[in-house]
């Protein structure tokens, strides 16, 4: 390489290191000319490698690049790539760890790309044991995100049907509303702003975290018009409708999510409901506002117009089970984990509880990471649970890059 090509790197170098996007940018930036010199290492650069790790690394990553405490990261077969730039970002303090953080601080730039070509160079880690059974196989494909609230549900059937379509007189659609709103008017049989006693019981037996899966599962469901109409006069309610729209929408389907839907609701539910905000058993200042000045003539025309509008499902994703989210994930790590890009870190193998920290710290603010965070935050518990016992089961294996010939080399 002459002087005139090292300069220009550079600037060029310059250039990136005050890019403000760099950070967003550099777990996925083309991998330079270095780098790809490192996924072949030399004997000597690895010689260099082996002398760090074994004087700074190993009492933490082992000797061998396997971990020897929970919480800690096997290195031994990562990507050279992937392990490279990361070491970066806990030396510029983008990824913050006290004791990597500390661990590298001394180390220039050679060393950290040697130590990285070092330990993707050793075998990996043998995977964690015991995930082979059926049962860990039958939650991993079971086609039902919802499994684990169903049992709990069942006892919503009976009034509020399969689907949140009540088919019982009386009884609230559900289908139509927002998982927001779903939460709120749950929470207010338990907090005192509703009063009924059953709804009460069943409520309190329920976490928030079913209550949010239970509020999505309703969502994701097709709503359905009321059976129960009322005897109201439908067109004298549309014209009374007039105030409600900008909360609830011109034809009863509200946009917002704290509002509720009221098209295609019971009509008995409607006037119960219209009543308890007149009375004050249901505190609501704007709603108390609104039904103030109706007389119950009214609100049972406007029970019929409502009744008759069409509910339309609300804009939530059904979401997806762990086997799809897996499907998701292999797109950049490989099958199995197995990530066959320099640049993105193998999974597979990778100790069970610092996967499960890497993820809970995406999905939070302390990794910084815009991929990672839009993969990470959806994932409930049970899903990011399932993950890594099904990554921390895989068996890893080692990536061998191939260089092809290139044109130039032929003459
Ligand atoms: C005092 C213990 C300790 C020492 C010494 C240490 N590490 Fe770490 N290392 C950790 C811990 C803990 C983590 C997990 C941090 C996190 O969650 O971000 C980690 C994470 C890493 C990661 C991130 C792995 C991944 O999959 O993203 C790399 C790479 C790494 N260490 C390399 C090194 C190298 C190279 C050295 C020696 C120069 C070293 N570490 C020394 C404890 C240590
Ligand atoms: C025995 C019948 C019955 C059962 C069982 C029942 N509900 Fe209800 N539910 C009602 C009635 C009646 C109301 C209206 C109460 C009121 O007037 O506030 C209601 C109200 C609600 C509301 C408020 C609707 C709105 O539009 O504000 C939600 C949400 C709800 N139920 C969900 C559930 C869930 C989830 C279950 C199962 C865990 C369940 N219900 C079980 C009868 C029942
Ligand atoms: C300023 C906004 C606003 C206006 C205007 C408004 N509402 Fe509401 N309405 C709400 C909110 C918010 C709720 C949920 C209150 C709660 O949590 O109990 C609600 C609840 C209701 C409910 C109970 C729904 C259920 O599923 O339990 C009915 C019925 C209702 N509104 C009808 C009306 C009608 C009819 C009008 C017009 C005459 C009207 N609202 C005007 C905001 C509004
Ligand atoms: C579009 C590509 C892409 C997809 C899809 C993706 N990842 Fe990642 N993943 C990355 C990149 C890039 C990094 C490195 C980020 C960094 O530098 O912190 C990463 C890092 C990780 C890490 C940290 C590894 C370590 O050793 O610290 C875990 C764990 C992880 N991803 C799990 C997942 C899971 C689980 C999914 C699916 C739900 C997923 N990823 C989907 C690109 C992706």
């Amino acid at each position: 390489m002459n002087k005139q090509v090292h300069i220009l790197i550079l600037i060029f170098a310059s250039l990136v290191f005050f890019n403000p996007a760099w950070s967003q940018s550099m777990s996925t930036q083309a991998v330079n000319s270095m780098e790809r010199a490192a996924l072949s290492p030399s004997r000597q650069q690895l010689e260099q490698g082996q002398a760090v790790a074994e004087s700074a690394c190993a009492n933490c990553h082992g000797m061998d690049g396997v971990s020897t405490a929970a919480g800690i990261p096997n290195l031994a077969g990562q990507r050279t790539v992937y392990l490279y730039r990361v070491l970066q970002a806990y030396q510029s303090g983008e990824r913050r760890n006290e004791s990597m953080n500390h661990a590298i601080g001394f180390l220039n730039d050679e060393s950290l790309l040697a130590v990285s070509a070092y330990f993707a160079s050793l075998v990996p880690a043998r995977p964690a044991s015991g995930n082979e059974d059926d049962a860990f196989s039958a939650r991993i494909s079971q086609g039902d995100p919802f499994a684990d609230i169903r049992d709990a549900m069942k006892k919503c059937v009976k009034c509020h049907g399969e689907d949140g379509n009540s088919s019982a007189s009386g009884m609230p659609n559900l289908s139509a509303q927002s998982t927001e709103y779903f939460v709120t008017s749950m929470n207010a049989y338990t907090n005192g702003n509703r009063d009924h006693k059953m709804m009460k019981k069943l409520v309190s037996n329920l976490d928030d975290e079913q209550l949010g899966k239970m509020g999505v599962f309703y969502a994701v469901q097709e709503p359905a018009r009321t059976a129960t109409m009322g005897d109201g006069n439908a067109d004298r309610g549309r014209a009374l409708s007039e105030p409600c729209a900008s909360c609830h929408g011109e034809d009863g389907n509200a946009s917002g999510i704290d509002m509720p839907t009221l098209a295609g609701q019971d009509a008995r539910y409607f006037i119960k409901a219209m009543k308890a905000y007149r009375s004050g058993k249901r505190q609501h200042q704007p709603m108390f506002d609104a039904v103030e000045t109706l007389d119950e003539q009214e609100v049972i025309d406007l029970a019929a117009y409502y009744a008759s509008q069409e509910p339309l499902r609300r804009n939530v994703r059904v979401p997806l089970t762990t086997a799809e989210w897996i499907d998701r994930c292999e797109r950049c790590h490989g099958m199995g984990g197995n990530s066959a890009d320099p640049r993105f870190p193998m999974l597979a193998g990778q100790d069970r509880s610092y996967l499960i920290n890497a993820l809970q710290s995406y999905a939070g603010a302390s990794r910084d990471n815009s991929t990672m965070h839009a993969m990470s935050a959806p994932l409930s518990t049970e899903d990011i649970d399932a993950i890594a016992d099904y990554y921390s089961g895989q068996e890893p294996k080692s990536v061998i890059y191939m260089q092809l010939p290139c044109d130039e080399a032929v003459n």
